[in-house]
């Protein structure tokens, strides 16, 4: 990264990103990597921030459009093209693995994902009965999940699908945009298609990908991609009727346009207790444990996600396999989750977030 510093702006030119890079991809990084840079200069005080992020190697970061085809010029249909349908058939719905009863969140954040559900199931009562298709002709209904790895997003997806009785088709925003650039818009709208045709709980991971702030400057055909793609979704969320369920690490950078059409629910790191929840419901009944075991002490372990409460369960049981023991005692479970905590790449763990629900 590096601050070209002009005058009292701060300017950065963030380079790096592989030339093979899919557009999604890379226009997905960059939104990361100009949050972070936000962030960054953010404590260095109120100065106003550029930030061009570009694969082109350093002084050429500026010089204009990348070379080769642009979202547009690479987006007429072929004679071959498949129709919308066909893309559909791209799009499986699976039986969803989880339950709400291994889901542990804070009761508010629950409650927050219960009355999404709600909504859906009463639908024929509020919009036809109660007559509220009037004023909402296609009452779909978007939540979107947003938290650090491994904090339980995709486990309340399949919990969401399962509670309903519907199934899952889960799809990532970085799947939408094959090699023929363009294409994204498409596959998108056949997800919905797709989602449509078999009752399906649409989730879709990486959904900041597709939300995200409109780029003022579309020099880049990926940015115009981005852009088509959020347009897509802005019509497919006002057309759909089922649940859509979106993911997202990020919070900050969303279009302001889709605040009225979804709800924002937040996943927080998990607290002692819910620590403790979570280590339990990871303890199946077959596993043979010492007596020693107790999920209370296990959950005095601080800064670890869900995920590797997970991990340290599988981990700590392959290690007393292996080494030719009868049963996982505590300190197996101790040593195997401060192996995961010291395997951890270095930066900051994830911060317990506040809560926030409704559609803005
Ligand atoms: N809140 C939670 N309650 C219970 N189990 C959890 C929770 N969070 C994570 N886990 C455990 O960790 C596993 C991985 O979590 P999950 O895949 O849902 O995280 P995620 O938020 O979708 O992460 P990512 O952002 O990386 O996709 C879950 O299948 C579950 O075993
Ligand atoms: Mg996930």
């Amino acid at each position: 990264m590096r601050n070209l510093g002009r005058g009292s702006r701060t300017a950065f030119a963030v380079t790096g990103i592989p030339g093979g890079t899919d557009d999604v991809e890379a226009a997905l990084l960059r939104t990361r990597l100009i949050e972070a840079a936000k962030e960054f200069s953010g404590r260095g005080g109120p100065r106003p921030l550029t930030v061009t992020v570009t694969n082109q190697p350093p002084g050429a970061a500026e010089s204009g459009p990348r070379a080769g085809p642009t979202a547009e010029s690479e987006a007429e249909a072929g004679p071959d093209e498949p129709s919308i349908a066909e893309r559909a058939r791209r799009f499986t719905a699976t039986p969803p693995l989880y339950t709400f009863d291994r889901l542990v969140l804070p009761d508010r954040t629950l409650d927050q994902l219960l009355r999404a559900v709600h909504t859906v199931e009463q639908r024929r009562v509020l919009f036809d009965e109660w007559g509220l298709r009037e004023i909402q002709p296609h009452p779909g209904s978007a939540i979107n999940l947003e938290g650090a790895p491994g904090t339980g997003k995709t486990l309340a997806a399949h919990a969401l699908a399962h509670r309903l009785g519907r199934p899952l088709i889960p799809a990532r925003a970085s799947q939408l945009e094959s090699k023929y650039h363009g294409e994204g818009p498409k596959n998108l709208a056949a997800l919905f298609h797709a989602a449509r045709e078999q009752g399906a709980v649409l989730f879709l991971d990486e959904a900041d990908a597709l939300m995200s702030s409109r780029f003022e400057t579309t020099t880049h055909g990926s940015e115009h991609a981005v852009n088509a793609m959020r347009s897509e979704m802005l019509t497919a969320l006002d057309s759909h009727e089922g649940l859509v369920v979106l993911a997202t690490n990020l919070v900050t950078s969303y279009d302001t346009a889709f605040d009225s059409r979804v709800w924002h629910v937040r996943f927080p790191a998990p607290d002692e207790a819910a620590r403790a929840g979570i280590w339990r419901r990871h303890l199946p009944e077959a596993l043979p444990l010492a007596e020693d075991v107790s999920p209370e002490g296990l959950a005095g372990v601080d800064e670890v996600t869900g995920r590797d409460i997970r991990r340290a369960v599988i981990d700590a049981a392959a290690e007393v396999l292996r080494t030719g023991r009868p049963r996982v005692r505590q300190a197996d479970l101790l040593a195997a989750v401060e192996r995961i905590k010291a395997g951890r790449p270095c930066r900051a763990a994830p911060t317990p977030m506040s809560m926030s629900g409704g559609p803005g």
